[in-house]
């Protein structure tokens, strides 16, 4: 068995230099937020693990309904050679796209890209031990500053599943969705997992879980804050919240301040006051409708070939082509 490379394009530095500006930006901001990427450290890819196993949490499991039933389908319509998985985290929907796209199709390269080395190897090893047959090359990589699609067979599917999509603010996804097409050639794939929006009370409880999974995963940013930075944050000190906004159609994490408190970053040299109940954004993830998807991916020079939801309609899978 031929085993799994893999390929460091974000090192720890280029990390650590983007945690520090973005904290920056962040936490002297009114009102103060924090990017969602920053949630997964060990402990935080953990959490979100558990958190995909809640009952309240539906869009993991309703898109594994979706990839279980269509995965030979996608594999019929794009005889792809080549799978590029962004953001690929735990190996189970690479299983289930694998097993259709070499099993029915020509796929020959899996090509996972995430910004958690630790993660990245578990599924490029887990992977390349299961098919012996297939090169593996995953990419340290973070794609959401600077998009490097592996220059694979043609025609490749580039994936981008769990609706992660959401994570990112409207001008955001228009660049990123931008810069998938300008590394495709016309005519390859991409394949894209958005969670739709739906009744506010499913949304809601699916990011504040009985179990306070989510609340841990909330405040776990301001651990990573303590360890990376030597902050002094106490995260039992916040209180998680998590809200509708019907507006902007998109779900908003916060952590509350129980109290006033002033916290340094020593590795930053900054000093930051949060007044009692003053609240720090640190997510947000939007939920589509299928006009918008079609849109968004018509303006990015995509078209939409294939819509597929799960049963209830709460979560969709698209297969959209590079237009010409
Ligand atoms: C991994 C970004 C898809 O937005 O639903 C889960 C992260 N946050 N619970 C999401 C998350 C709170 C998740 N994504």
């Amino acid at each position: 068995m031929p085993p799994a490379t893999v390929e460091v394009h974000h090192t720890s530095e280029q990390a650590a230099q983007a945690l520090r500006a973005d904290v920056i930006a962040g936490l002297t901001a009114t009102p103060k937020w924090l990017p969602p990427k920053w949630f997964y450290d060990d402990r935080g890819s953990e959490l979100f693990e558990e958190i995909t196993r809640l009952p309240e949490y539906y869009p993991s499991a309703a898109e594994r309904e979706i990839l279980a039933a269509k995965a030979d389908e996608l594999a019929a319509i794009t005889e792809a050679t080549a799978l590029v998985e962004l953001g690929s985290g735990a190996p189970d929907k690479a299983h289930l796209l694998l097993r259709a796209l070499t099993g029915a199709g020509p796929l020959r390269e899996y090509y996972p890209l995430d910004v958690s080395e630790h993660a990245l190897r578990e599924t490029a090893h887990d992977i390349a031990a299961a098919y012996p047959w297939l090169r593996v090359h995953g990419l340290v990589a973070d794609f959401t500053s600077a998009l490097t699609v592996p220059d694979g067979h043609r025609p490749r599917l580039v994936a981008f599943l769990g609706g992660t999509i959401g994570n990112l603010l409207p001008d955001e996804r228009a660049k990123f969705l931008e810069s998938v097409r300008n590394t495709l050639d016309t005519g390859e794939w991409l394949l894209l997992g958005s969670d739709l929006v739906k009744d506010r009370d499913t949304l809601v409880r699916a990011y504040d879980d009985d179990r306070g999974v989510t609340a841990e995963f909330n405040r776990n940013v301001l651990n990573v804050l303590n360890v990376e930075l030597g902050a002094d944050f106490d995260p039992a000190a916040f209180d998680h919240r998590a809200e509708w906004n019907e507006q902007e159609e998109w779900i908003e994490m916060r952590l509350r301040a129980t109290r006033a408190m002033r916290v340094t970053l020593p590795a930053l040299n900054l000093v930051v006051d949060f007044a009692e109940g003053e609240e720090l954004r640190t997510e947000v993830s939007a939920k589509f409708r299928r006009n918008r998807v079609a849109a968004e991916l018509t303006a990015a020079g995509f078209s939409l070939h294939s819509w597929w939801t799960d049963d209830e309609a709460r979560f969709a899978v698209s297969l959209a082509r590079a237009a010409g």
